[in-house]
């Protein structure tokens, strides 16, 4: 297998980018990198300062769910302060980010399923958790973490065998943790960067969706609707076109095919 030390200095060191990586904690085992990342924006840290973690004790998912990161996988957040037009586009830049990386270091194909799951082969490999601090239409600062399952074997944890999967679990062998952080970084800034003068990552997006021209269930809490999942806005919600011919917005929820 290729290099996969994850230390700061290593993935720092000569590393193309502005902002993203250039300042990196590495914690060996940490509660959630999120969670530490809002602290350090919390105290001003320089845009781009990334927290990586070799593994997360109380790692977090979307709608308040638990995401589990033993050792061997990736849970990086990075720290941003976006303008707040910029925001709902860290999503949709996150998952691109993800599946750029993914598929130049590995050559495995992935798909994103509405709003940011990525998978491969119907199977999630990786998680991304958006937070900010917006106060009076500003934003105070943006975390985007992301965690994707690379060296995890899904049989060793029962509560997501069926529906995740893993870098490794694909191709049959380990895969370099330290190659997928370094173009992931890269990715993350030039797509980011992309957005300051106008630009937009909205189109390849919502191409990149499994999810449309389906019929989907979305589950929300206690909401549910079903709907054949039409398009998404430049916000990045779900427009689902329900059977009596309605259009309804939906802007967080769980999708599922519907048979
Ligand atoms: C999801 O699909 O529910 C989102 C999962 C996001 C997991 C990542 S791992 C790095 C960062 N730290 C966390 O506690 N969560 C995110």
């Amino acid at each position: 297998m290729a290099e996969d030390n994850l230390s700061a200095d290593l993935i720092m060191e000569g590393l193309e980018t502005r902002l993203t990586g250039q300042r990196v904690l590495y914690y060996p085992s940490v509660t959630s990198t999120n969670e530490v990342a809002k602290q350090e924006a919390g105290q001003g840290a320089a845009e781009g300062t990334v927290i990586i973690a070799g593994e997360q004790t109380r790692g977090r998912g979307r709608m308040k769910r638990t995401w589990l990161t033993p050792e061997g996988n990736i849970a990086l957040s990075v720290v941003l302060y976006p303008d707040a037009s910029a925001l709902s586009s860290l999503i949709m830049l996150a998952s691109l980010a993800v599946v750029h990386s993914i598929e130049s270091v590995t050559g495995l194909e992935t798909q994103i399923k509405w709003p940011n799951d990525v998978m491969i082969n119907g199977k999630k490999v990786c998680g991304i958790l958006v937070e900010s601090d917006v106060r009076g239409g500003k934003v105070n600062y943006a975390v985007i973490g992301i965690g994707i399952n690379v060296n995890l074997k899904p049989e060793d944890s029962p509560e997501i065998q069926t529906i995740a999967t893993s870098l490794s679990g694909e191709l049959g062998v380990e895969v370099s943790r330290f190659s997928i952080v370094r173009h992931l970084l890269v990715e993350l800034e030039r797509l980011y960067l992309t957005l300051s003068p106008g630009g937009s990552v909205y189109a390849e997006w919502r191409d990149r969706l499994i999810t449309l021209g389906k019929e989907v269930k979305v589950t929300d809490g206690e909401n549910i609707y079903e709907g054949l999942a039409e398009s998404v806005d430049k916000e990045g919600s779900l427009l689902l076109r329900s059977a009596d011919g309605s259009l309804k917005k939906i802007v967080t929820g769980d999708v599922t095919l519907r048979n």
